[in-house]
């Protein structure tokens, strides 16, 4: 359409924006003339700037607004973040009912199903994506749209290193659905009967039904998965309002924490309120209190070291040994699966985390801020509070004196099989006698190999065997897939037995339970790695209590291993370069060279090295 010269100008004030006498302030600038490309003149690039913003119709009135940015992770792979256009919508009516303009902007969106090799391979790449994004455009503040697992950790990492004022909104849970009568749920329900198909107490039929009903809306998934743990640490980190963790993705509360985060945005704003200095070393000890309390997701102790290592002032601060030792006084609180019976959609409504944070008041730093503008003990305060009777039968909050599980949901253990650290889920072992135990090694060397023989009729186990499964760690397995969760040999499966003590290097899904332990450190590639050199028969001990995992292999058996492997390793790559991950990183090409050369254990979050506080400046 041609435009006519008419209304040009019309109505639109002279702006000062081009006045060459007056400088445009390089720092500490904001709105459109913050963060300017770079021409050599800063007027013509803020000139140019608002010629093209003019192109989508915004008046100089719109553009003299606090711009509050809004991350669109929408993708029509993304089940999880299927609301999120409606979720736009109410944030930039939030935004501009309180006098700010609202521009969203798309970064990645990873889902747990639609992301090769793993979700977690490219939760870096979105947190650089993230913080490059909000640094590169002109954004006051910038609420950021997330829920499926990696999203919200990979928005908080990069948000913390843009270091602008970010709070989140997540998209929320699903509802459960329900088959012959039962209540079921994406995704503890996905595994149990999957693991019931397999051992053949199902049929194909009920299979199928069920495939139907798992996630019956969009939104994330509906227990304490990682999703739901990373949202309710956000809370607990001051970064989102308080019922912004539970209400369901398709209720109209959902929409109306949205608009009140836009609202917050623009306070975030006024109060210049940025993540550095928001976050204390305070508030991560309240995110791994209330993570110990709901028995979170084994992924979210990752994803907070991670967070915790972006963060100059807090780097270096907090290790594993914190979040063990937050758990031995912290009770389970929360019932809800893999832990417990119930779903998200309970929790919310038996008063969500305001209900929990009121029983966690004596563990918690109370006067660690909040986006909200009060410290966290002034808005538990302040915030509306209708507790649900006690004795309700839908009320899934424990009290602190009456928990579902005494202490310790998740624990750090350390021995000669991991001097970096594993951890487990303690709270969701099946068979508590597993949780003290010696068994005789059933190894694995990679996923393909366990694929082969897991099921072999002439696989040589019990359900005193202790499987272990090698090479899934942050190098060997780039992205560190969540196979941990080794599936009971079928042959073990059939006869009755549902767990078995499991071991690797790998992680597992938040909804996922059983007597499993994860994320060994250093993993299996590393040359160095006793994990890497246990075999089938040796005696692996795991003992929750003492917080002891080892092989019972001598120092002189162990070392010698180690050489007559390191050796082979050597060798191999002399012969056929590239057939050892450790070795081969060197030479891989684009994004997983990158991650192979740059990702650390996951004891330290499994960012790249170059990301962290400690690492370039
Ligand atoms: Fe997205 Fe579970 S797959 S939250």
């Amino acid at each position: 359409m041609t435009k006519t010269s008419v209304d040009d100008g019309e109505n639109q004030p002279v702006t000062n924006d081009y006045d060459l006498s007056t400088p445009i302030p390089t720092e500490n600038a904001s709105g459109m003339r913050q963060g300017l490309p770079s021409y050599g003149d800063a007027h013509f690039s803020l000139f140019l700037r608002k010629v093209f913003i003019k192109a989508l119709g915004y008046s100089e009135d719109a553009l003299s607004r606090p711009i509050i940015g809004i991350v669109n992770t929408y993708s029509s792979f993304n089940p999880c973040h299927s609301n999120i256009p409606q979720l736009i919508e109410a944030v930039k009516r939030g935004v501009q009912l309180n006098g700010g303009l609202a521009i969203d902007f798309p970064t990645i969106s990873i889902h747990e199903s639609f992301s090769t090799p793993t979700s977690m391979y490219l939760r870096n790449l979105m947190s650089m994506d993230t913080e490059e994004m909000i640094r590169a455009q002109p954004c006051d503040a910038v609420v950021l749209i997330g829920g499926c697992d990696k999203t919200t950790p990979a928005q908080l990492m990069g948000g913390i290193s843009a270091n602008k004022p970010i709070l989140h909104l997540v998209t929320g849970p699903m509802m459960p659905g329900s088959h012959k009568g039962t209540r079921i749920g994406a995704c503890t329900d996905c595994r149990n009967n999957w693991a019931a198909y397999r051992a053949g107490a199902i049929d194909i039929e009920d299979i199928s039904a069920i495939n139907n009903e798992l996630a019956p809306t969009g939104g994330t998934c509906g227990v304490m998965g990682t999703a739901s743990t990373m949202a309710c640490i956000l809370v607990a980190l001051g970064m989102m309002p308080f019922n912004g963790a539970t209400a369901p993705a398709v209720s109209s509360s959902r929409l109306r924490i949205a608009e009140e985060t836009g609202k917050i945005a623009i306070s975030l704003y006024n109060r210049k309120s940025k993540p550095q200095g928001l976050l204390t070393r305070e508030s991560f000890l309240n995110a791994i209190t209330v993570l110990q309390a709901i028995g979170g997701s084994t992924n979210a102790i990752v994803h907070l070291m991670a967070i915790i290592n972006r963060h100059p002032a807090v780097a270096g601060t907090i290790t594993l040994d914190d979040f063990d030792r937050i758990g031995r006084q912290t009770p389970l609180l929360i019932d809800l699966k893999p832990s417990g019976q119930n779903y998200m959609t309970d929790f919310h409504n038996s008063g969500g985390m305001l209900a929990l944070l009121h029983e966690l008041k004596p563990l918690l730093h109370l006067d660690a801020e909040t986006v909200m503008g009060g410290t966290l003990g002034e808005e538990i305060a302040k915030a509306t509070f209708i507790p649900v009777p006690r004795d309700s039968p839908t009320n899934c909050v424990h009290a602190f004196d009456d928990p579902l599980y005494t202490r310790s949901s998740l624990v750090v253990m350390r021995g000669n099989l991991a001097p970096g650290g594993a951890i487990m889920k303690a709270s969701a072992s099946k068979y508590r006698h597993l949780l003290k135990h010696s068994g005789p090694a059933v190894v694995f060397t990679n996923p393909a190999d366990l694929a082969a023989r897991i099921d072999d009729p002439a696989l040589e186990v019990t359900a005193n065997s202790v499987l272990v499964l090698q090479n899934i760690g942050p190098i060997g397995n780039p992205g560190m897939p969540e196979a941990g969760v080794i599936p009971i040999p079928r042959k073990l499966a059939s006869q009755g037995v549902q767990d078995m003590l499991r071991i690797s290097d790998g992680r597992m899904s938040g909804t996922a339970g059983g007597t499993i332990v994860l994320h060994v450190s250093p993993e299996a590639a590393n040359p160095e790695s006793v994990f890497g050199v246990i075999r089938d028969g040796d005696t692996v001990t795991v003992d929750v209590e003492d917080r002891v995992i080892r092989v019972e292999l001598s120092e002189e058996v162990i070392e010698q291993r180690l050489s007559v492997r390191q050796d082979d390793m050597a060798r191999r790559e002399r012969e056929r370069p590239g057939q050892a991950a450790w070795h081969a990183r060197k030479r891989i090409r684009g994004y997983r060279g990158l991650y192979m050369r740059s990702v650390q254990q996951a004891e330290g979050g499994a960012d790249f090295d170059f990301l962290t506080a400690s690492g370039p400046s």
